[in-house]
């Protein structure tokens, strides 16, 4: 545990940094992201008929609802459930509306400021007390896990070795971890990404459990050591770097880029729907005001665009992508931008089935898997699309926990559980890439 805890001269140093950081999440200890979501519902609903799903389609473009699953206004359709952010000022409308046409729906989250505000209540007290041991039970701002990376990659040269690929559109660099013992001899690799989506934080939490797994358990587990062995793991625990610092400063629940647009005030691109693969096809908008406006032009996020070359460089060596999300409990592989089979469907499909009974043997957690577009959504222009079609075998996206009760705003208790299931159902898809593919 030592070699993973900071020296307390190093926590001193970082004390002034955290009491910054309180003093922009509250300005004159008022209310976190000035107080923006006071009054605001998350709802869930399903829409039973397609005029159902037409009426909602109308009333949230008018009370200017923010979709949180799935994310984007095309996917709206009889039968699929919404889970949806309603600004304080509309709620009244849209329940008054649901409940004359009789539209089921269950309330999630009755007023939104105060969850945010008992999550971050505790948060304090938990770093109050954890210190000096670095946490990884608390979600980490991005200058922190920035921080947590430099150290990392001093304290274990042997093992880490921390790189930039490039520049955020905001001019912050990319970070890569290469995790995995040195060895002159070819390796094959695993790619890692979270926070494509900035208020998605769990997956750069668990990007950061992943790691200290493998530094904590590489000695005393034959699997962790094997892996080490046998490929380098690259990892970048926050894709979007500006999204991620924004959603702790202005806006929790962002998603996209940064980005500025010419013609519009509206800023950022979805990530997730920038990638040369069908690019701003079925399940992604041209507008630049929607969470899944795919951009001007494929790459057009510098972020997309540094990860893209990067891959495009090794993909020789890379054996597999794996993306981190939230929420909806699955893990996802190719196509999402076709209904089509993957030509190695039965190798992946494998991996996918033991990789969710994997996981769900620690704590009874259920994962659905399947092709995203048939299991999720059709979305073009996605990230693991475009990783398979560029010649990674295994792609796969998780969606982690959990399936609406707390939506982006997963307590940090349940990050311990989150992280230890998933980190199997890697392990196991990691083990799975070392065996021939039947
Ligand atoms: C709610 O408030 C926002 C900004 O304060 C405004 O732009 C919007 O039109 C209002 N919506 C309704 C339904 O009154
Ligand atoms: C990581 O450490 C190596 C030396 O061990 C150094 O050359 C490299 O610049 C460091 N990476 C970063 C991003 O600082
Ligand atoms: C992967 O998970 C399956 C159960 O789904 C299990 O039988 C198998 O032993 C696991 N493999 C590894 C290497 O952990
Ligand atoms: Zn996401």
């Amino acid at each position: 545990m030592k070699f993973l805890g900071k020296p307390r001269s190093q926590t001193a140093a970082f004390l002034p940094l955290c009491w910054f950081f309180l003093k922009i999440l509250q300005p004159g200890h008022s209310h976190l992201y000035n107080n923006r979501y006071a009054g605001d519902k998350v709802i869930r609903l399903i829409p039973k008929t397609e005029e159902e799903a037409y009426a909602l389609k109308k009333i949230y473009h008018q009370l200017k609802v923010d979709l949180w699953q799935p994310s984007g206004i095309s996917y709206v359709s009889e039968g699929t459930v919404t889970d949806v952010r309603v600004p304080q000022n509309g709620s009244q409308a849209l329940l008054a509306f649901l409940q004359e046409a009789n539209i089921q729906y269950k309330i999630l989250i009755e007023d939104l400021q105060k969850a945010l505000e008992r999550g971050r209540s505790l948060q304090t007290q938990r770093n109050r007390r954890s210190l000096p041991e670095y946490n990884y039970e608390v979600y980490h701002s991005l200058e922190e896990i920035q921080n947590w990376m430099h150290h990392l990659n001093k304290t274990h040269s042997s093992l880490i070795h921390m790189f930039s690929i490039g520049k955020s559109y905001e001019g912050r660099s990319l970070f890569i971890l290469k995790l995995g013992r040195k060895s002159r001899a070819y390796k094959g690799a695993v790619w890692i990404d979270c926070g494509i989506h900035a208020r998605e934080w769990i997956g750069p939490a668990f990007c950061q459990w992943f790691v200290k797994e493998a530094l904590q358990t590489y000695r005393s587990d034959p699997a962790m050591r094997k892996m080490l062995h046998h490929l380098y793991f690259y990892i970048m625990p926050v894709f979007n770097v500006d999204g991620y610092h924004f959603s702790w400063t202005n806006d929790r629940f962002w998603r996209k880029t940064r980005s500025r647009n010419s013609r519009f005030h509206c800023r950022g691109v979805d990530a997730n729907r920038n990638w040369k693969v069908k690019w701003c096809n079925e399940g992604a908008s041209m507008h630049p005001c929607d969470d899944t406006y795919c951009g001007p032009f494929p790459e057009s996020e510098p972020e997309v665009k540094a990860v893209a070359n990067f891959l495009r460089k090794h993909r020789k060596h890379i054996r597999a992508y794996l993306s981190f999300h939230a929420y909806a409990q699955m893990l996802l592989y190719p196509y999402s931008y076709k209904y089509a089979t993957i030509p190695n469907f039965n190798c992946v499909e494998s991996a996918a089935y033991k990789a969710v009974n994997a996981l769900h043997s620690v704590y009874g957690v259920r994962y659905r898997y399947g092709p995203a577009s048939r299991t999720l959504y059709v979305s073009s222009g996605s990230s693991m699309d475009w990783a398979y079609k560029n010649g990674i075998p295994y792609a796969f996206a998780f969606e982690l926990r959990d399936t609406g009760h707390f939506g982006f705003l997963l307590p940090e208790t349940l990050i311990k559980p989150t992280c230890t299931e998933t980190m199997l159902a890697v392990k196991n898809i990691t083990m799975h890439l070392l065996k021939k593919c039947p």
